[in-house]
């Protein structure tokens, strides 16, 4: 499979038959290499209901018809929409046809913002993807926390993407830390640059990163898994 980083925290994952994407910030992120109005997915996982993540997620599926897969209170939202959303909670995991979602948790909050008005949306998630033999970590917006390690400890990670951008989640030292738990493959960071608040060097992080190999995408590109 091919698994392509396109700025902020949007990740895609190329298979055979199956085009999916996580957390799709296509509209107003200045880093995104996509188009949202040619981009293809077959499904859609978000991991919170932040407008940084949801992003462009009900005009994509809105056009290819692409199942949404979210945390309950988020899915039940997006179901109220006229969209087909698959709802999940921490710690539950599911086999779908394009592969196996595990939720896990994130220290962070969560909450979808429509006409200056804050809609809950239920807990900040983290998402393992299994497919085939692989595992994919998108580790969502969160905080440094020790069950990281557990999550690390319990899963085969193959590739993990990592918060690093500061402010809204974990920093660069936390950040190191924490693939020093999560004990992955490949490690790649996210969510950084995008705004001022959160300019990060991705290049000096990957150096760094000693627990697998860091690996610093640029949008658009990609790895082969
Ligand atoms: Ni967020
Ligand atoms: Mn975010």
């Amino acid at each position: 499979m091919k698994v392509s980083y396109h700025g902020h925290s949007v990740v895609q994952i190329k298979t055979e038959q199956h085009n999916i994407i996580i957390d799709p910030f296509i509209t107003g992120n200045s880093l995104c290499d996509l188009d949202s109005e040619t981009v293809e997915a077959d499904v859609i996982l978000l991991t919170h209901g932040h407008n940084d993540h949801v992003g462009d997620t009900m005009a994509i599926a809105q056009r290819t018809g692409a199942q949404i897969v979210a945390i309950n209170e988020l899915a039940v939202y997006l179901t109220q929409k006229g969209f087909q959303a698959h709802g999940m909670n921490i710690g539950g995991a599911y086999d779908f046809d394009f592969g196996r979602v595990k939720f896990t948790q994130a220290f962070h909050s969560s909450s979808y913002e429509e006409d200056g008005t804050f809609i809950y949306t239920g807990m900040p998630a983290g998402i393992l993807l299994t497919i085939g033999d692989k595992t994919i970590y998108h580790v969502g917006d969160t905080g440094l926390f020790s069950d990281l390690k557990l999550i690390g400890d319990r899963h085969n990670i193959d590739l993990a993407f990592v918060p690093i951008g500061d402010n809204f989640t974990m920093g660069p030292e936390d950040a190191l830390v924490a693939t020093d738990w999560i004990q992955a493959k490949y490690v790649v960071p996210v969510h950084y640059n995008t705004f001022p608040v959160i300019e990060q060097d991705a290049g000096a992080f990957v150096e760094r990163v000693k627990t697998g190999k860091g690996i610093h995408l640029k949008p658009g590109e990609s790895i082969d898994l």
